[in-house]
This record gives structure tokens, sequence and C-alpha cells, in this order.
């Protein structure tokens, strides 16, 4: 058994090696919890401004309560030690679920992406630009709940700067063209990273990987990414192209818009995958005929909107939707406050607590081989530049 630390800290099961340090599942002997906590590794205890940064980190994210963004219960520094104690987030990182899965459905990845840019409107709101937005830092709880993490590289107007000149922050691939360009980081470049996780998600490929870091910052800067499968809805395209618009400018205004406008997108989506699964009742009446051709009417109208495979079918068969199978209006789990949605919405994917295999309890989760997943491993999911 591991001594404690802290006088109340317990390790019991390493979690993840990462740069700075590594996490723990562990126990808080004084409250009776488990919790996670992130030590600086040793050979960085002695490094003033790594100590400094991994400082700022705890402050930062302790400042920031929002159910999208993982709480830091507490700090401390000893003589041999800096750790950080966090809420334990009992599932996987979002990275863990794409190298096991490839793809997500599109409904799945535009729950994720309303959560995280809720979690991102949160921090933006304090003033606080995430700057490492990636699947590695979106961690996903037991009940689907998807929580920011690690906020070690964020820009924290209380914090001072602690990037050396010349050094730019973050991992190549959802680095910002702005950021890639040498010019700063704001909430914008923390919308474009989440951009690229959306089209990940959709496509099981970051929209820009090469040889070399160099490479893809400069592509980030100049290319435009491969169209996403043709079965992703014409209104997810726009909402992910929009957000991966080089001109920090053009992209969504806040994180909260890029919030509501994925919620929406997801209930007009299951609006139609409903009416479409569900065969018109009988109509004996003629009363009845009306408001049917009115809604008919209405739902072509919509699914000409959204276009895409739900209207046109999977032209190249290679994506599907989510099936509504596994949709059954008695499994809805209980959904948090913050995330409630009206009576129509289904409750959000759930995925299991042991990080083992996903269920979901009324939307089947997509999953695809990852055609991606060899150039991006191989740079790395922690490339930084
Ligand atoms: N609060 C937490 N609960 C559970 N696992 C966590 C938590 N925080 C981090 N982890 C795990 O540790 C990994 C690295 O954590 P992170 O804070 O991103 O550190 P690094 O600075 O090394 O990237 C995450 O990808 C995740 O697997
Ligand atoms: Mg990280």
């Amino acid at each position: 058994m591991t001594a404690l630390f802290g006088h109340r800290y317990r390790l019991l099961e390493r979690l993840a090696s990462g740069g700075m340090g590594d996490v723990w599942r562990a126990s808080d002997e004084q409250l009776g919890r488990t919790v996670a906590v992130k030590r600086l590794r040793a050979e960085y205890l002695a490094d003033d401004v790594a100590r400094r940064r991994f400082r700022a980190e705890a402050r930062t994210a302790a400042a920031l309560m929002h159910p999208n963004i993982a709480r830091v219960y507490d700090y401390g520094e000893q003589e041999d030690l800096a750790y950080l104690v966090l809420e334990l987030v009992g599932g996987e990182p979002l990275s863990e679920l794409l190298r096991r899965s490839g793809r997500l459905g599109v409904e799945t990845t535009l729950e994720l992406v309303a959560q995280v840019a809720r979690g991102l409107h949160a921090a933006h709101s304090a003033g606080v630009v995430h700057r490492d937005v990636k699947p590695g830092n979106l961690l996903l709880d037991a009940d689907g709940t998807v929580k920011i993490t690690d906020f070690g590289i964020a820009l924290n107007p209380a914090g001072g700067r602690l990037t050396e000149t010349g050094t730019i922050m973050g991992t190549v691939q959802y680095l910002s063209p702005e950021q890639a360009d040498g010019r700063s980081a704001g909430p914008a470049s923390d919308l474009y990273a989440l951009g690229v996780v959306a089209y990940e998600c959709l496509s099981g490929r970051v929209p820009f990987d090469a040889e070399t870091p160099v490479a893809v910052a400069v592509m980030h800067v100049h290319e435009e990414p491969a169209p996403l499968p043709s079965s992703v809805p014409e209104a997810v395209r726009a909402l992910v192209g929009q957000l991966l618009s080089k001109d920090p400018l053009e992209r969504p205004l806040s994180a909260a818009q890029v919030a509501e406008r994925a919620e929406a997108i997801r209930r007009s989506l299951i609006e139609l995958r409903r009416a479409r699964a569900t065969p018109p009742p009988a109509v004996s009446a003629y009363r009845a005929k009306c408001p049917a051709v009115v809604a008919g009417v209405g739902f072509l109208l919509l699914g000409t909107l959204l276009g895409g495979s739900l209207t046109a079918g999977s032209p190249d068969g290679a994506d599907t939707e989510e099936t509504d199978a596994s949709v059954s209006p008695t499994e809805t789990p209980v959904t948090p406050e913050h995330t409630k949605q009206p009576p129509t919405t289904p409750a959000r994917p759930h995925y299991d607590a042991a990080g083992s295999s996903v269920t979901i309890t009324t939307t089947k989760l997509h999953t695809e081989p990852n055609p991606g997943s060899t150039t991006t491993r191989a740079l790395g999911s922690d490339n930084k530049v």
C-alpha cells in the first residue's frame, strides 16, 4: 500500500502518463471518496517554469465550475511533489473511444460538440482560453457527460504568460491557423480545435496530417480539408466548416452559439429520423388528413434543409446515421439538469464506466474502422510544435 501524501491521498492505480506528469486514481482518505491525482513529473520539480505552469493550471481550472469541466478539488506542493487533485472522470478520453471505434455517428458527435462548447463557453466567459482542445483532453464520464480537462497551457488573464516567446503551445493537428501563423490564440482558436475534433469524430481522421508538425501547421493556414463523408447532413457540414474557417472572425461568434446550433441540428435529425421510422397512423376521419399532409410537407422541407443521408440515403454506403432500433421511451436514463432536453429528445449516448466498450442506452453508436488511424497515431496524440 502506498504512503499517504498531503496527509490524505493514497495512490491506487496509474491511469495515464503524460508530458508533464502522470495521472492516478487515488483515494481521499479524509472524505472517503475516489479522486484523480495529477502529479508533476519528478524531473520537472526543480524547473521553476514547470512548477509555475502546473500551479497556474490548478488555479485556472479551480476557478471554473461547470458540469462540462473536470472539477479541481485540491492542489499541493511539497519538497519532492506537486500534485493536483481532480474530480475522477469514470469513463475514458475521447481519444480512446475514437481509437477503438474509428468514428462516431452524427447525433453522437453533435452531442459531444454541444457539451464541449458549453464547457468552453464557461471558460471563455471567465477569460480563459484552453488552447489544447483535443480528444485526449475531453473525458467521457460513465453517464455520457463530456468533461474538459488539462488547462496546462491555458491562457488566463490573471495568470500571466508562461509560454516562452516564440514558442507555440498546443497539439499540431488541432492548432488554429492564427496560432500556426504566429498570432495569439483567442476563444475562436478553441472553436477551431473543436471543429477539428468534430471533423475527426465524423470522418475518422483529422483534417490535416503530414510527416512533420511544421507541414501540418502550414496545412492549417493554407489548405482546405477533404469533404466530410457524403452521408453527413448539410447542416452539420456547414457547422463544422464554419468552425474550421481560416479567419477567426468567420467562425461562430461564441461557444454558446455553437452549443445551440449543434443541439438544434441534433434535435431536428432525431425528429426527422423518428418521423421516417414511424408509420403514419391509420387515418379514418377526413379531419385527420389535413394535419398529416401539413406534417408530411414540413418533414420534407426539414429533410431538404438538412440534406445528406437522412433524405437521400447513403450514396457511398460507408456511413450510416444512428438507427432508432435501440430507441425506447422507457429506457431514457436520468439526464443531469444542465443538459435536460425537451421531452422529444432521447437521452445521450451512454459510455460504460470501465471504458472497455460503449453502451448506448437510447441511441446506437455508429462505429467504423478508422482509415486515418495509422498516420494520426504515427505522429502521436501529443505532437507539440
Ligand atoms: N480527472 C480525471 N479523471 C480521470 N482520468 C483523467 C483525469 N484527468 C486526466 N485523466 C487521464 O489522464 C490523461 C492525461 O491527463 P491530462 O490532464 O490531459 O495531462 P497531460 O498534461 O499529461 O496531457 C487523460 O487523457 C486521461 O486519460
Ligand atoms: Mg492532456
